[in-house]
């Protein structure tokens, strides 16, 4: 804080949408603005109810949070208005003019092209909608009835919160190693998923960070192709209590051991100065619900230790349950 970018560091559905879901009530964060597209959901538990966030940012759960999606995004006009309309925050939200419109088109063309159904892609039509965008034809969100009662400067708005001291937080989307730069191409997305992109999607200069987030699940999860380093069979999986669905598109998810080699990349190349550790109870069962550091056992406290010590970015948070709320909080 006052400015925190949060990026996942594996494949995606590391847990953003709980940690970042937790920071925006504990921390009463004022401003958030969420980057990239429709394929990613973000998964916020709260009150015992289930969100899969695809567009609104997972920051809702707080009242008082300012709520935008960036220049660099890309909308899906009808999933937009009903995720306002679900979590009932028409009076707060904005979308940045310049933010680009992902199409039913798009999505068909991400559905029939062979290539991309090779890859896996979610469906929604990201690639085909930003390639749409390089090519410069796209349609921007000024150009959406819609969308007009939505409209604003987000790059403005975020700088002059950031300037007056308030706390922001910009929400990086799937995860590090779906980067189209740094990711296992061409097993990736459409774009860089980097806490640098993150930045330049929501028109915040790198000067104005002040923390990098990155968020780690205590085991690696994939969906789609390309390569999962120490992938488990679904069997083992199961056995494991790693098995996951995935929220966006009720996809089986791959699993593997936490990989200590790709988790230092990240954090190099994120320019991590702090990390978030999810799902500890998956690896240790007695850790569920856990909320202080003391509670856990040996066994777990030495597997945060030993990820503190071969990324060289301090473990703050780790999560125990579902819920925001089922955190350990070490920021002092
Ligand atoms: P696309 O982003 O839909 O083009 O899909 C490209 C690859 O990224 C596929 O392997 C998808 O499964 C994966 N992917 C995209 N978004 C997410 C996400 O939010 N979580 C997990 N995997 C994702
Ligand atoms: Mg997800």
């Amino acid at each position: 804080m006052p400015c925190t970018v949060i990026v996942g560091a594996f494949w995606g559905d590391e847990g953003k949408g709980k940690i970042i879901s937790y920071l925006a009530l504990k921390d009463k964060i004022d401003l958030c603005v969420r980057t990239g597209s429709v394929n990613a959901a973000h998964t916020v538990w709260i009150e015992g109810k289930r969100y899969a966030l695809h567009m609104v940012p997972a920051t809702f759960v707080y009242e008082g949070c300012r709520l935008l999606i960036g220049a660099g995004a890309n909308v899906h006009v009808a999933k937009f208005l009903e995720e306002v309309e679900a979590t009932n925050v028409k009076n707060r939200i904005g979308v940045d003019c310049q933010a680009s419109i992902i199409e039913e088109k798009h999505s068909m063309q991400d559905k029939i092209s062979a290539h991309l159904k090779g890859l896996g892609t979610t469906g929604w039509g990201v690639g085909p909608a930003l390639e749409e965008r390089v090519r410069r034809t796209a349609k921007l969100a000024k150009d959406i009835p819609e969308l007009q009662p939505y409209l604003t400067d987000v790059a403005v708005e975020a700088n002059n919160a950031i300037n007056a001291g308030k706390k922001v937080l910009l929400e990086g989307t799937q995860g590090f190693m779906l980067s189209l730069f740094y990711g296992t191409y061409p097993y990736v997305t459409g774009r860089d998923t980097s806490a640098s992109a993150v930045c330049s999607e929501a028109g915040v200069g790198p000067t104005k960070v002040d923390d990098v987030l990155l968020v780690f699940k205590s085991f690696m999860t994939r969906v789609g192709a390309g390569p999962l380093p120490g992938e488990l069979t679904k069997e083992e999986a199961i056995k494991q209590g790693w098995f996951e669905i995935a929220a966006g598109t009720g996809r089986e998810r791959r699993s593997a051991p936490f990989n200590f080699e790709i988790a230092k990349k990240a954090a190099i190349i994120n320019g991590a100065t702090q990390a978030a550790l999810t799902k500890l109870d998956a690896l240790y069962p007695k850790c569920k619900g856990a909320r202080t550091y003391d509670e856990l056992p040996l066994e777990a406290k030495e597997f945060v230790k030993e990820v503190e010590r071969q990324i060289g970015v301090p473990v703050v948070l780790i999560g125990t349950g579902p819920e925001a709320l089922d955190i350990i909080d070490r920021r002092s």
